[in-house]
């Protein structure tokens, strides 16, 4: 049974075990996103590019009140990994060295990579686990031979095994960046840890691959996310082995280009209780992901995902007469051409005072490796902190970084981008017993002996330890 207690992180502040020793990352699916992320993170290391997009690396957090002037770096804050201390491994369903994945997708060029085409070009995938019926666009000519899915979840311990050793880790996480599967129709395997078990003996064919590779970390207490709207970890039995085993679990599907601006004007447009009509998305993209996404079963996938945020953020049950009947449709259309280079078209109908349309229009040039590649960085690192923290199970924090968070199944996901920030950052200051902050700004002001002109005269130092409260 999936457990409905709330994870209490305030109740042991500053209790974060450090990070010491190396982390080692398993991203299984090594195409464009991976070795985008592998080339940034190896040339940030020689200080020949900067992790622009990364929360971890570049945001500072505010402490305390205002006028305390706090303002550390998120990495100074928490404790985290250092870059210097990731190693990366994973499956492929091709044999290429990340290397060559990259001269291959075309994110980045070549002339860019070439400072760290040696580390690029050490790491080569290993044989991944495949199930045609769940990828139908791909050819795959790297894959591992298994007689029954548990089988398969065994070879993948064996790899997880073997990397640990030959890359000295001390810790690791693993985060999902192969392709969209097909959703899975819903199985009694879902539903509880002994009958996925069981599904995974008998080679259910409702257990996608993404799930088997779940399974493999989850089931040795490693961290798991997903990047891609798979099902994956998002079904009880997975929440159930997670809780079970220690691992801070997350997904689903990294959100990037048309879905971050979509969850970025919605909220604008609710808080300022401007109508919807509708909104018409539609994007060209020419990857590997977009020939993924040619197939119906995949974009359906994809579809459920970017389609679900509209309705979290605007609430038509509370505001039927604003956003009861608005008309949403997305497409997606692989157009080789572009490559990495998405083009994401919104034409968005909205209305106001006295029911006066209007509209807005979003011509969003993008490119879509380049938003990812700092949300796998912050996510790994974010995993293995939540890890060495003692958190468990879904991690809805981190909700911030996905187009379908993953949350308890009697809630509402947020999908609302201010407030996905400001839970995130309110989680790091509760792990390491700062005051959680509402910004409602109430106390620096005293109606009843005038606003003081000034901060109060610092007190002395309290050295015992710090409780998590309430400020603004
Ligand atoms: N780039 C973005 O902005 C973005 C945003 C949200 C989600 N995503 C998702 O992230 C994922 C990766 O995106 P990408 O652009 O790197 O795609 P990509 O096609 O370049 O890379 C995915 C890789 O996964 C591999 N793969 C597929 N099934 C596998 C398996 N069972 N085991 C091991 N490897 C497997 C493929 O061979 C491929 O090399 C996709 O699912 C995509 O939908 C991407």
């Amino acid at each position: 049974m999936t457990s409905r207690h709330h994870q209490q992180p305030s109740s042991r502040p500053g209790r974060v075990v450090p990070a010491k020793g190396r982390l080692g990352v398993l991203l299984p699916g090594m195409g464009a996103i991976t070795s985008t992320v592998i080339a940034g993170i190896e040339l940030c290391k020689k200080r020949l590019g900067r992790p622009i997009g990364s929360l971890t690396q570049m945001q500072t957090i505010r402490l305390g009140k205002r006028y305390e002037n706090r303002a550390p770096l998120i990495k100074d804050f928490v404790p985290l990994s250092r870059l210097e201390d990731l190693r990366f491994g994973g499956w492929d369903l091709f044999p290429d060295s990340v290397h060559e994945a990259a001269v291959k997708c075309g994110v980045l060029s070549q002339e860019q990579f070439r400072p760290v085409a040696k580390e690029m070009s050490a790491i080569r995938p290993m044989k991944a686990v495949f199930d045609p019926a769940y990828l139908r666009n791909l050819k795959a000519s790297h894959t591992k031979k298994y007689r029954t899915k548990w089988d398969a979840v065994r070879q993948l311990k064996d790899d997880i095994a073997e990397f640990k050793d030959r890359s000295g880790a001390d810790r690791l996480v693993m985060l999902w960046c192969g392709s969209t599967e097909i959703l899975p129709q819903p199985s009694p395997c879902h539903r509880s840890l002994k009958a996925l078990e069981k599904g995974l003996k008998d080679n259910d064919p409702a257990i996608p691959p993404s799930m088997i590779y779940a399974y493999a970390a989850i089931s040795q207490g490693i961290p798991y996310g997903n990047g891609a709207p798979n099902l994956s970890v998002d079904v009880p039995a997975m929440v159930e082995l997670a809780e079970r085993e220690g691992a801070p679990i997350m997904g689903k599907d990294f959100k990037t280009g048309q879905t971050l601006m979509k969850t970025t004007i919605a909220p604008m447009l609710k808080a300022r209780m401007l109508a919807l009509r509708g909104w018409y998305s539609t994007n060209i993209l020419g990857n590997r992901d977009g020939e993924v996404l040619d197939d119906p079963g995949s974009f359906k996938t994809k579809e459920i995902s970017k389609t679900s945020v509209l309705d979290t953020i605007l609430e038509p049950d509370l505001y039927p007469a604003l956003y009861g009947r608005y008309h949403h449709k997305v497409r997606i259309d692989y157009y080789p051409p572009r490559g990495d280079a998405k083009e994401g078209w919104d034409n968005i109908d909205i209305a106001g005072w006295l029911d006066m349309p209007m509209q807005v229009k979003i011509n969003f040039l993008c490119r879509d490796s380049i938003l990812a590649a700092p949300l796998v960085l912050d996510l790994v690192l974010f995993l293995d902190l939540a890890k060495r923290a003692g958190l468990r199970g879904v991690q809805e924090w981190l909700s911030f970084y996905f187009k379908s968070p993953q949350c308890r199944p009697d809630l509402k996901p947020e999908n609302d981008i201010f407030i996905q920030h400001l839970k995130l950052k309110n989680t790091l200051r509760l792990l390491m017993g700062e005051e959680v902050i509402d910004h409602s700004g109430l106390d620096y002001y005293d109606p009843v002996r005038g606003t003081p002109k000034s901060a109060p005269a610092p007190k002395p130092l309290d050295n015992a330890p710090r409780k998590a409260r309430l400020g603004r």
